[in-house]
């Protein structure tokens, strides 16, 4: 074992929120263990050196494996936190999404979190460890265009609702949800930023400071922001409301 800073692994650590948890914890001196799908060339070598960072394409099934591999090479037999933070979005009707895309979100959102999380237990166990799954107000709010995206993270929530009682006392499971971030991840998925009001959505760095001391808490579920709390209140007791508000914004 030749760790001794405790071990953070964060999924999704080449952009956005994830890139930002990890500035923070390498500021901290944690041991990093970063993956991404972009090669290791195109990204920052401070961050994203050898022995940091793990590329792994995660809508793959043999990401977990490729994962395992790097940590086991890597000399990591322990982790303290692991961050499922890795998500991918498609914007548009389910009529238009293609099917590829389809199984791409469900994948990296839901998949392999699942698998990730079934191969790297014993090492979050052997630290009674933290596993930390990023949601979304999109999890109980009804998302019209986004919905592939809103179930696999209402299914990742469940997830972790039906985990956390069969892990007590050797992990703590967490479940942390932002809202509307102002991230390259709603470009990617083909949003209208400028009808989205992306440019108002508060940054990365901020969600990701939020984050951080939602995980210095410790509660088991933490919607981060009043009105986001206040949309997914709204989202889960008065969903025939919501339902008709979204459904005529999207008419
Ligand atoms: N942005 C929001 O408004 C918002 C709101 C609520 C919740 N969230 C959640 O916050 C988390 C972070 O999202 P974000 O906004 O920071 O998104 P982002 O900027 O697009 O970052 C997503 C990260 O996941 C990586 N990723 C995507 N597909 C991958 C794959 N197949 N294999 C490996 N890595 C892959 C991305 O890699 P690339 O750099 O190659 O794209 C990137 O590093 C997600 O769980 C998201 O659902 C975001």
């Amino acid at each position: 074992m030749s760790q001794s800073a405790d071990a953070i692994l964060i999924t999704g650590a080449t952009d956005g929120i994830g890139r930002a948890l990890a500035q923070h914890y390498h500021r901290l001196g944690k041991r990093l263990i970063l993956i991404g799908r972009r090669p290791q060339a195109e990204l920052d070598r401070d961050l994203f050196g050898p022995a940091t960072y793990c590329s792994a394409d995660l809508t793959q099934v043999d990401a977990p494996d490729i994962i395992a591999r790097f940590l086991q090479e890597q000399e990591v037999e322990r982790l303290d936190l692991l961050i499922h933070n890795a998500a991918v979005g498609y914007y548009g009707t389910l009529q238009d999404q293609p099917e590829a895309s389809i199984h791409a979100v469900v994948a990296v959102n839901l998949r392999t979190p699942i698998a990730l999380t079934h191969r790297l237990l014993p090492y979050v166990i052997a630290t009674q460890g933290t596993i930390v799954f990023i949601s979304s107000v999109a999890a109980v709010l009804p998302t019209p265009e986004y919905a592939v995206y809103g179930a696999t993270k209402a299914a990742l929530e469940s997830f972790a609702y039906n985990l956390r009682p069969e892990l007590r006392g050797q992990a703590t499971i967490q479940v942390i949800a932002p809202g509307a971030t102002r991230t390259a991840m709603h470009a990617k998925s083909g949003a209208p930023l400028d009808r989205l009001g992306w440019a108002r959505f508060p940054a990365a760095d901020l969600v990701a400071a939020q984050i951080v001391t939602a995980i210095q808490r410790g509660k088991p579920f933490s919607m981060l922001g009043s009105a986001n709390r206040l949309a997914r209140f709204g989202g889960r007791h008065g969903a025939w409301l919501v339902d008709r508000l979204m459904g005529r914004r999207f008419q």
